[in-house]
């Protein structure tokens, strides 16, 4: 069965946040099944493309508006990846270094949704499958069906996955002409709130839609700002599949970017991870080490962060340090690197981005703080069970399906419920406590890392979704 699964991310090619680490590991996973899965990402100007090689295996031109672009699909040649990855390389419009947050973008995803469709259709591919995620390959569901252009194509089931429901790619009707010939009769179905919505026509188009976790595909309906009506009226096609994660990237017993390796039988290098952590920054390892990674944006709750320390640190007599890695809204930053300041010995930031620090970080903190207000499946805790890192988490979406408070029968996390300081700031004072608790804690530690996120069991379910939409396999 062959499946194209279109995506803006993809690790190790382009990663901003966990849809790379989806598409970099569902695809491999659906292979070793048995599956012929590829992937077709936008060409950016990054560090793999240039360090692998690749052959051109299409080349035509398209129109984007009144613009036309010469376009051409890179293969790799040597499928690294456990997948053929294909790259459409746009010059002028896709070689950049940035995933996101160009002026163009929107002319940028639609040339590189445009690109794929017209390969395919005019190199006489059928595939079984299309899997597009998020709203940058959002548009493919409705062009296939409604454009004369890819009538040959256009009964191909497409699978929509919905990652983050918050951003939605909408844009004017003033700009409905950077599309190519449709049948207005139906350009309805790429409308919301009076605008193009790409993730709504995604959703209204596609054959079956899933989100990352069985309770963010409830929420959809509560909160998907402004999409709430739309997941009612649709519901009857979605389905809530969890993530998994890359055993082979995420590993303590064999990973090369920790201090010392370790795993449930042999956990003694959990401990020189935390010791080369603190040394790095300063800290005391003595004391509790409670993380936070991620991307610093009110949806994380990272604006809450700031103050939850600074009380915590306050409340409990700086018994306990913190650490936090991660980029974003610039007041944010500002406001741990305050805290930071005023509390060296309790507090210490990384504002950046850095893929080594992070799997130090999981494997040397004692616990990691995820305190979100909206996780559609979240992929941090489920590292951190692996390397045996108690999560902190808010109840919320993916949070929710995965983490059992220890509280709870046969539970191994802290849950909280509201996005608050007072929240946060009491769930690390239970931290603390069982922290002090070094019997429990070492229960709770070999409880999670027993645990299996792997992609094995997702995988099947993603496949059972294809098989109810084609015939074969
Ligand atoms: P989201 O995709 O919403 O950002 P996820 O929990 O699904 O959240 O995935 C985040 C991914 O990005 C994880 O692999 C996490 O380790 C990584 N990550 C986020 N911020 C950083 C950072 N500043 N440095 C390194 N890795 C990061
Ligand atoms: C999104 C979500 C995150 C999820 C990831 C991968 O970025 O915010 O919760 O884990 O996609 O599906």
């Amino acid at each position: 069965m062959r499946i194209y699964h279109l995506s803006a991310e993809c690790y190790p090619v382009a990663k901003v946040g966990g849809l790379a680490d989806v598409v970099g590991a569902l695809p491999k996973y659906q292979n070793q099944a048995g599956l012929n899965a590829a992937v077709v990402l936008p060409y950016y100007n990054r560090k793999f493309v240039r360090e692998h090689q690749f052959d051109v295996v299409f080349q035509a031109s398209t129109l984007v508006g009144k613009r036309r672009y010469e376009f051409e699909i890179l293969k790799e040649r040597d499928n690294v990846l456990g997948f053929e990855l294909y790259l459409v390389s746009i010059p002028g419009l896709l070689d950049r270094e940035e995933v996101y947050s160009y002026p163009d973008e929107r002319e940028q995803f639609i040339a590189y949704q445009l690109a794929f469709l017209d390969w395919i259709n005019w190199s006489q591919q059928s595939p079984d499958i299309i899997h597009c995620h998020d709203h940058h390959a959002g548009l493919v569901p409705f062009l296939l069906q409604h454009s004369a252009l890819y009538k040959r194509i256009s009964k191909t089931p497409v699978v929509f996955t919905i990652h983050n429901g918050q951003y939605h790619g909408a844009f004017g009707w003033d700009k409905v002409g950077l599309l190519p010939e449709i049948d207005m009769m139906a350009a309805g179905l790429l409308e919301w709130n009076g605008g193009i919505n790409s993730l709504a026509a995604a959703v209204k188009c596609c054959a079956k839609y899933t989100t990352v976790s069985p309770s963010y595909l409830q929420e959809l309906t509560i909160q998907s700002n402004g999409l709430e009506y739309l997941f009612h009226l649709e519901g009857w096609k979605g389905t809530g599949i969890i993530n998994g994660i890359d055993t082979d990237v995420w590993n303590p017993e064999a990973d090369t970017m920790i201090a010392a390796t370790y795993s449930l039988k042999k956990p003694a290098g959990k401990a020189k991870n935390k010791k080369a952590l603190c040394e790095r920054f300063n800290l005391d390892p003595n004391k509790p080490l409670v993380s936070f990674i991620g991307r610093l944006v009110l949806e994380k709750g990272a604006d809450l962060i700031a103050d939850a320390l600074a009380q915590s640190i306050n409340e409990l007599a700086g018994q306990v340090n913190f650490l936090v890695l991660g980029t974003g809204d610039v007041y944010i930053q500002d406001q741990l690197k305050a805290v930071a300041e005023r509390y060296p010995e309790n507090c210490q930031v990384y504002i950046g981005y850095d893929e080594e620090l992070s799997h130090l970080i999981y494997a040397g903190s004692d616990f990691l703080l995820m305190p979100s207000r909206v996780e559609p499946c979240g992929l941090n805790q489920l590292y951190a069970l692996r390397y045996g890192t108690v999560p902190i988490v808010r109840s919320t979406g993916g949070l929710k399906d995965t983490v059992i408070d220890f509280g709870d029968e046969g539970g191994y996390g802290i849950r909280f419920n509201q996005a608050s300081v007072a929240d946060i700031s009491y769930s690390i004072g239970r931290a603390l406590s069982l922290y002090q608790n070094t019997v429990q804690l070492q229960l709770l530690r070999k409880r999670m890392m027993a645990l299996d996120f792997s992609w094995n069991q997702s995988t099947g379910q993603y496949i059972q979704l294809y098989q109810s939409l084609t015939p074969k396999l």
